[in-house]
C-alpha cells in the first residue's frame, strides 16, 4: 500500500499472513454446508460473541438486511438514527426488498439513540393506523459521530426496553471490535443483550471481504435461507473464511493501536492554526475535522493536492471537513509523513 490512504478501513489489503492462510484454506461446497474452513469461522465467530450462532454474510450491508428480513415482516417498522449507516448507505434495502419503513430518530453527540426518543418512536399496536413496531437498530461503533463506541451500560439498557416492548434488538456492528477494543472489555458484553449483531471482516481487520451475522440457531436458520434468497449462497468460500479467522484470532487484539494512532494524529491536527476538531469524539479510529475560513482552499481542492503531490488521501464530508481513519497499514510513522503533509499544504495555501 503506498498511497497513505485514510479514507476509511475499507481501504485494508489481506496482510501477508491472510493470503498464506487463503492459498492453503482447505474448501467444500458451502451451500451444502461442507466447506470445513467456513465452519471453522461461523463457530469461531459464535463463540467469540457470545450467541448460539453464525453466519458468513458478502457485506455488512448483507448482514444487517438479512437481519432485517429474519426479524421483521412486510408492513412492519424499525427504528434507526437518522444518519445510521443502515438508513443512509444501505439502499433503502430494508424497504425495498422488505417492506419494511424505518422510523428514524436522532443520533446523539455520544452516538446513543435516545431512550426517550426510541419509547416515543414506538407504535401504539391497538390503533389500525400504524405500522408494527417490530425492531430497533443500533450502530456500534457509530460512524456518523466520529466512530464513538456504545457502552455495555447503554445497550442493556436499549435491550431492557425492547425486552419490555417486545421488540427486536440489532446491531450493526461493523466495528463491534473497536468498541471492545476501546473499553477493554469483552465483545461478548456489548453484544449480549442484542438479538443479533453483524460484524464486518474486511474493514479495520483487514480481511479482503465478508462480514459475520450472529444470533439464535433458529434465527441464523432463517438467515441462511434469506441469504440464499440474496443471492450469497457461496460454494468455496473457504477461502475467504481463512482470512476470517486470522481477522478474529489476530487482528482484533491490535486495534488499540490504532486508536493509539488516530489520537496522535487528532492531537497533531488541532495544533495546527486553522484546523478544528473536537478531541472528545477521537475515541476509536476515526477523526472528523475541519478548516477554519482563515484560507480559501476548500477540502476538496486540499484533498487534491494532498494525493497528488503527497500520495496522503482523505475523505471530504463536506465544503471544509474531512474524515480520517486509521487501520493496519497507517503506522505511527505514516501518521506523521501524512500531517506534515497536511500543515504544508494548508499553511502554504
Ligand atoms: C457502520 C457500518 N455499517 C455497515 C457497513 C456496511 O459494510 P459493507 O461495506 O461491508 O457492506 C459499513 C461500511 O462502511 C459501516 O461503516
Amino acid at each position: 500500500m503506498d498511497s497513505i490512504d485514510l479514507r476509511s478501513d475499507t481501504v485494508t489489503w489481506p496482510t501477508p499472513e491472510m493470503r498464506e492462510a487463503m492459498y492453503q484454506a482447505e474448501v467444500g461446497d458451502d451451500v451444502y454446508g461442507e466447506d470445513p474452513t467456513i465452519n471453522r469461522l461461523e463457530e469461531l465467530a459464535a463463540r467469540r460473541l457470545g450467541k448460539e450462532a453464525a453466519l458468513f454474510v458478502s457485506s455488512g450491508t448483507q448482514g444487517n438486511l438479512i437481519a432485517v428480513l429474519a426479524h421483521c415482516n412486510r408492513g412492519d417498522e424499525m427504528i434507526v438514527g437518522q444518519s445510521s449507516h443502515t438508513f443512509i448507505n444501505e439502499v433503502a434495502g430494508a424497504s425495498a426488498l422488505g417492506g419494511v419503513s424505518s422510523y428514524t430518530i436522532p443520533i446523539q453527540q455520544e452516538g446513543t439513540l435516545s431512550l426517550a426518543d426510541i419509547r416515543a418512536a414506538i407504535r401504539d399496536p391497538r390503533d389500525i393506523h400504524y405500522p408494527t413496531t417490530r425492531l430497533v437498530c443500533l450502530e456500534n461503533t457509530n460512524g456518523a459521530v466520529g466512530g464513538i463506541p456504545l457502552s455495555i451500560q447503554y445497550t442493556r439498557s436499549v435491550g431492557e426496553l425492547c425486552s419490555e416492548c417486545d421488540l427486536k434488538l440489532h446491531i450493526d456492528g461493523a466495528r463491534i471490535w473497536n468498541a471492545a477494543a476501546a473499553f477493554g472489555c469483552d465483545v461478548k458484553d456489548l453484544a449480549a443483550p442484542a438479538d443479533s449483531i453483524s460484524f464486518c471482516l474486511s474493514k479495520g481487520l483487514c480481511a479482503p471481504a465478508g462480514a459475520i451475522l450472529c444470533g439464535s440457531c433458529d434465527f441464523i436458520e432463517r438467515s441462511r435461507r434469506l441469504r440464499k434468497m440474496l443471492g450469497g449462497g457461496m460454494r468455496q468460500i473457504g477461502i475467504l473464511a481463512a482470512a476470517g479467522i486470522i481477522a478474529i484470532e489476530k487482528m482484533t487484539k491490535r486495534l488499540q493501536t490504532d486508536h493509539s494512532n488516530a489520537k496522535r494524529l487528532a492531537e497533531g491536527l488541532s495544533d495546527i492554526p486553522g484546523i478544528h476538531l473536537n478531541m472528545q469524539q477521537v475515541q476509536t479510529n476515526m477523526i472528523f475535522f475541519r478548516l477554519d475560513e482563515s484560507r480559501s482552499i476548500d477540502a476538496a481542492q486540499m484533498t487534491a493536492v494532498l494525493a497528488r503531490e503527497h500520495n496522503v488521501r482523505l475523505d471530504v464530508t463536506g465544503p471544509r471537513s474531512f474524515r480520517a481513519v486509521t487501520h493496519y497499514w497507517i503506522t505511527a510513522e505514516r501518521i506523521e509523513t501524512a500531517l506534515a503533509a497536511i500543515r504544508q499544504v494548508w499553511e502554504h495555501a
